[in-house]
């Protein structure tokens, strides 16, 4: 098939070099994910902007996880997480579970207003906005500088079916995923509706009650 709206190629200026490097920036936007995991009766979520599909057969997820994540400790205890893609009405929430720490004690899933049902197949909290699922059993863990890349091997998947369209792809217009750009600004994908969380805004929010 040609090509018809193929873009114009813009005036180029010189590259700009940092050896070493002086930022490592620029490699956004990209979709950013929500990641659960339970262990012994204590469960947490948070965002993650590095993460990606690794096998389709098995199909493997990976995600980049801090080690001082909490998170990270509930998903090496268990074996498992999960990880969600939600619309961009819930921004703010995906902001705001980035922005705070259940080492503070929150449980960010009441605070920030995110309803939950338990795993078809794992002991996990499935966010019930997401409009697309994975749950992974940890099938390897590499340590890759200040986070390790924990490999999931995805055992269920759950979907909201008009998120998708029949080639199954994401039908934007229904159901706008979220786009991250860094710097707490986030997108509605494919629409040009930008919204910016800076993460004092949750750190400074009063608890609930
Ligand atoms: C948009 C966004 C993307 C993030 N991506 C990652 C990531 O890929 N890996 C990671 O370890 N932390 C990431 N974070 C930071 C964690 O979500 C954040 O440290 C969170 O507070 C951890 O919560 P926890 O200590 O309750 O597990 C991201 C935060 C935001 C806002």
């Amino acid at each position: 098939m040609p090509v018809t709206n193929a873009p114009t190629p813009p005036t180029v200026s010189k590259l700009v070099t940092s050896a070493p490097p002086e930022r490592f920036f620029g490699y956004y936007p990209g979709t950013v994910a929500v990641v659960t995991a339970a262990s012994d009766g204590d469960r947490n979520v948070m965002s993650a902007g590095w993460h990606a599909a690794l096998s389709a057969e098995p199909p493997l997820y990976g995600v980049a996880f801090g080690r001082a994540r909490y998170t990270y400790r509930l998903v090496m205890a268990s074996r498992a997480f999960a990880v969600h893609f939600l619309p961009f009405e819930h921004a703010r929430a995906i902001a705001a579970v980035g922005s705070t720490s259940r080492s503070s004690g929150i449980d960010k899933f009441e605070r920030f207003g995110l309803a939950t049902a338990p795993g078809a197949v794992l002991d996990l909290p499935i966010l019930q906005d997401a409009y697309l699922a994975y749950e992974c059993r940890v099938s390897a863990v590499h340590e890759t500088g200040d986070h390790d890349w924990i490999v999931g091997e995805v055992v269920a998947v759950h979907h909201r079916p008009e998120a998708f369209d029949e080639g199954r792809l994401q039908a934007g217009a229904a159901v706008p995923g979220t786009v991250y750009y860094g710097r707490s600004r986030y997108e509605a994908l494919g629409s040009g509706r930008q919204a910016d969380f800076p993460p004092e805004t949750f750190r400074s929010e009063p608890p609930e009650g």
